[in-house]
């Protein structure tokens, strides 16, 4: 007899556990990109009173923890990664008292507050820029290349495309590794040391329970600024040291904030945690960033740079964690984040491919990223017009690169048509005519849909003892298929467009894409991933 799986009903939802000192290890940490979550004040954008009347949707899906992205006083150059004043909510996002009510909500939900902390540079209207004198001791200046100064210091090109520099009316330059709004820091200054410590003191009074380390791999630069060499350095961020990124000076700094968490964490009876936002070139210069008096986890890129390919994935997966074992640090996994193609279309455009690669994502040992909105299957939005685009990438690299705005269209709550909920008014990008299929309400209570896949395999991850942070090892499988037992599952992974027979790995506890068992065999369909019981 054959039977059909699609999502098992499941039993009903256990209460949160008490996660205790070590939460984090194999958390599901659900990043809020605040001004596309949820708006509240109907100005199209999205604020922080919005994240806080979302809490019992995220207390539902099951995640542990919020990240959210950078809601500071900022000029808005780099969607708040350009901030002005590290202890100001931006007037766009609400003010302190919303910040620590949405804190405040959240522990009460049981959730985690992480927020970001943005050091390598601040807003071209932060005090410190706009004081000459300041400036100049806080900010890397250096004297122009040429007879009169003319040519940049050096070779460096911004991430955003462009030089690296730019000329102030006095004549000299000013390094930004992103936009001209955000000049790098200098971090031999003891000021700079001082500053962010007093910044994370104070979001940690406000009760967060750790900080994601905006580019934590940039903070110091090679002594003498050297040239690199040639252009196209895009390319190389990630697959090399540079001489402005994945510096081994970084470590002190991170050593030291870890002495700051652990310290505060100490004297107020919870864990407070680092989180890498790290572009190093290998998965051995990443668990660097991680050792145990440094920072507690770092995203896995190379992961997320991975396609959807068996040998390919297992490699990375392996590669990932060995990496971590000798610093004792959980592996991360992520697809999806604010700066990146949503992976639903940057893996093909499947649904069936995005709802396997989170099912694989969600079963394997560590803690997990879901970037708000892949719950929902949204894709990327690859048809924004020119003149709402807003990425400071997609204008300093002539439209070649403006992939961000795409990924950070406002999520779809409810309803027939834009703006699906978000608010009562516009949204900052356009939303598709097509989203109500997608919305938070249309898919609520559909056994069938990507948001149930979502909620079903976060309570099971909770009900399954070391399903999070347990062993893992690979079981025999087929070319383009993967299998591995997880203390009480089995997962398999079908990466290949076609079904495929397998002898029955144990009972279907929860499959991407319904399953078929008969007899001693089953039937897994092309990009799938099933839970089996074993
Ligand atoms: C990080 C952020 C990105 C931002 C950049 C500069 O990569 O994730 O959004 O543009 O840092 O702060």
């Amino acid at each position: 007899m054959t039977q059909e799986l699609t999502s098992p009903s499941p039993a009903p939802r256990a209460p949160a556990p008490h996660r205790g000192p070590r939460w984090w290890r194999d958390a599901v940490i659900y990043q809020v990109y605040v001004r596309s979550f949820a708006d509240s004040d109907g100005d199209g954008i999205g604020d922080l009173r919005g994240a806080r009347g979302k809490l019992p949707y995220l207390k539902a899906l099951g995640v542990d923890a919020v990240w959210l992205t950078p809601f500071y006083a900022s000029p808005q150059a780099d969607g708040g990664y350009d901030v002005a004043d590290y202890r100001a909510v931006d007037p766009l996002f609400g003010g302190l008292d919303d910040a620590r009510d949405l804190i405040d909500a959240a522990h009460e939900a049981n959730l985690r507050v992480i927020v970001d902390i943005v050091p390598n540079h601040t807003s071209d209207r932060h005090p410190w820029f706009q004081d000459p004198e300041l400036a100049r001791q806080r900010y890397v200046f250096r004297p122009g290349k040429g007879e009169h100064g003319e040519l940049p210091p050096n070779d460096w090109e911004s991430v955003f495309g462009g030089p690296a520099w730019t000329r102030t009316d006095r004549g000299d330059w000013y390094l930004h590794l992103f936009a001209p709004e955000q000049p790098d820091l200098d971090w031999n200054n003891s000021d700079v040391h001082a500053e962010f410590e007093g910044i994370m003191r104070f979001w940690l009074d406000l009760g967060v329970d750790g900080f994601r380390v905006d580019v934590a791999h940039g903070m110091v630069k090679a002594p003498g600024l050297p040239d690199i060499g040639h252009g196209e350095q895009a390319k190389l961020i990630g697959t090399q040291v540079l001489p402005f990124f994945d510096q081994d000076g970084v470590h002190a700094i991170h050593r030291s904030w870890r002495r700051l968490l652990d310290g505060y964490g100490d004297a107020h009876g919870k864990a407070v945690v680092g989180v890498a936002e790290a572009w190093a070139p290998s998965a051995e210069r990443l668990a660097l960033y991680v050792r145990p008096d440094e920072l507690h986890q770092a995203f896995n890129f190379h992961y997320l740079n991975t396609g959807w390919d068996a040998a390919s994935l297992r490699a990375v997966i392996d590669a990932s964690l060995e990496a971590m074992r000798p610093v004792g640090a959980p592996a991360t996994w992520v697809l999806s984040n604010h700066d990146v193609v949503r992976h639903r279309t940057r893996l093909g455009g499947s649904l069936d491919r995005a709802r396997a690669a989170a099912l694989l994502m969600l079963a394997l040992p560590g803690s997990a990223y879901v970037y708000q909105g892949e719950e929902l299957g949204l894709p990327e939005v690859t048809d924004l017009p020119d003149e709402v685009r807003q990425d400071p990438s997609f204008f300093r690299a002539n439209g070649q690169d403006g992939f961000r705005d795409g990924c950070r269209v406002p999520l779809p709550w409810s309803g027939t048509a834009p703006p699906y909920g978000f608010g009562d008014a516009g949204t900052w990008l356009p939303q598709p005519a097509d989203w109500h299929r997608l919305t938070v309400e249309a898919q609520t209570g559909d056994p069938h849909s990507t948001l149930e896949l979502y909620r079903t395999a976060l309570d099971l991850r909770r009900r399954l003892p070391g399903l999070g942070d347990g062993e893992m090892s690979w079981q025999p499988a087929p070319e383009g298929l993967l299998a591995f037992r997880r203390p009480g599952v089995l997962c398999t992974v079908n990466t290949l467009a076609r079904a495929a027979e397998l002898p029955l790995p144990g009972r279907p506890l929860l499959s991407s894409a319904p399953v078929a068992v008969d007899g001693a065999s089953a039937v897994v369909p092309g990009d799938s991933c099933t839970w089996w019981a074993i």
